[in-house]
């Protein structure tokens, strides 16, 4: 008897899937242009130069990337096509384009930096590095350019800064009723815990082209010690930088491991690429690993690398391989916001930016 196998209908990466936003040019600039004028009173506030979001580190790592052997050729994609490891740096930080207590619960961030990929570049930036940004949520609230802008335009008629993360729970609960937003959808914005960091999940949120497919790109952990972070509160009565603290006490003495995942499209309307509000089924496409990212004991928060990371170094998901193009509007905003935000940044502060060559470039 012959077995007839079908491979789920993995979506085929080509240029047209994905769509422009009406008008999305002159959304991208409003939102930039907003963005940029309250980063520079940030500036002038601290008087230095802070990125326009994920303005606070927690901590700074040197790692490795190791592709998992023996990928089936649907996951053995760009970046992950051979089993070798890679140096990373990695950042952890909090959404704000400010410094803030760390009491309050935030959107997380985990960037990581991937450092000697080879390959065509997603633009011709010469660099040798492709960068995964991830947030500890699976969507963003505002997932398309559309959505972003108008929550933007909101605030500001309320005379407030342009960026949701920084604002009170009330008031964030008052525009996203205004903007009509489910409510079910707002409870999980405003209710979000605040948790150690290091136990979290972080995701890409919005899709990138994984070789001939599409995906989106998770990290979670893996190993004991960080597993056991998952869902641990952070004290009532934590320090104003509890975060920094949490992650430095924690690497003085472990190391530890994330899987990193790849979800792949199998479906454009159910799992739609101009869209990250919406969440991808995982009935539809499960996570599957395709690296592991090693992180060894070390001091994560030097005031060495604590300047480097700050004030150098820059993450972009567009300091990417044209295997991994950023795909839908989102990603195609952040094309325009962050080289502004880091441009503006440097120039600020008289620090020459600088995509590293090797791992020998983060100080100890
Ligand atoms: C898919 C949704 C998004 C994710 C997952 C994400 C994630 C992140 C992360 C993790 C960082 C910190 C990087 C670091 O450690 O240096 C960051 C920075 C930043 N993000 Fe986003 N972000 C998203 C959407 C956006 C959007 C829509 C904008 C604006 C159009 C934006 C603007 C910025 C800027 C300007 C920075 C600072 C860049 C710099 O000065 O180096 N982000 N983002």
């Amino acid at each position: 008897m012959t077995r007839v196998t079908t491979s789920p209908p993995y979506v085929r990466y080509q240029a047209d899937l994905e769509r422009p936003f009406p008008g999305e040019e002159e959304l991208v600039r409003q939102i930039v242009g907003a963005m940029e004028s309250a980063n520079r009173q940030v500036a002038a506030k601290h008087r230095h130069g802070l990125r326009d979001a994920h303005a606070k580190s927690h901590g700074i790592l040197a790692g490795e990337l190791r592709i998992e052997p023996d990928l089936p050729e649907h996951l053995a994609q760009g970046l992950f096509a051979a089993p070798r490891s890679y140096p990373v740096i990695m950042r952890f930080s909090t959404s704000p384009g400010d410094l803030r207590t760390d009491r309050v619960p935030a959107p997380r961030g985990m960037a990581i930096k991937v450092i000697g990929v080879d390959g065509p570049r997603a633009v011709d930036d010469g660099a040798a590095t492709q960068d995964f940004l991830l947030v500890n949520h699976p969507t963003l609230p505002f997932g398309t350019v559309g959505a972003y802008a108008e929550l933007q335009k909101v605030l500001e008629r309320q005379h407030h800064q342009s960026d949701l993360r920084q604002r009170s729970t009330r008031l964030v609960a008052r525009v996203l009723t205004r903007l009509r937003f489910p409510l079910p959808r707002i409870a999980e914005v405003l209710t979000t815990p605040n948790h150690h960091v290091l136990g979290e999940t972080f995701h890409s949120m919005a899709a990138l082209r994984y070789g001939d497919h599409v995906a989106k790109i998770s990290a979670a952990p893996l190993s004991e010690e960080v597993r056991a972070l998952t869902g641990r509160p952070v004290g009532r009565r934590a320090g104003e930088s509890a975060l920094r603290d949490l992650v430095a006490d924690f690497f003085a003495h472990h190391s530890a491991e994330y899987e990193v995942r790849a979800q792949l499209c199998v479906d454009v309307d159910r799992m739609p690429i101009e869209d990250a509000s919406v969440l991808w089924p995982e009935e539809l496409s499960p996570h599957h690993r395709v690296a592991v990212l090693h992180l060894p004991a070390q001091d994560a928060y030097s005031d060495a690398r604590r300047r480097y990371a700050d004030d150098v170094l820059s993450f972009s998901p567009w300091h990417a391989l044209e295997a991994h193009r950023p795909l839908g509007s989102i990603m195609r905003s952040r094309r325009v916001a962050y080289p502004r935000s880091s441009d503006f940044r440097h120039t600020v502060n008289g620090v020459q930016e600088r995509e590293p060559a090797s791992i020998d470039e983060l100080p100890a």
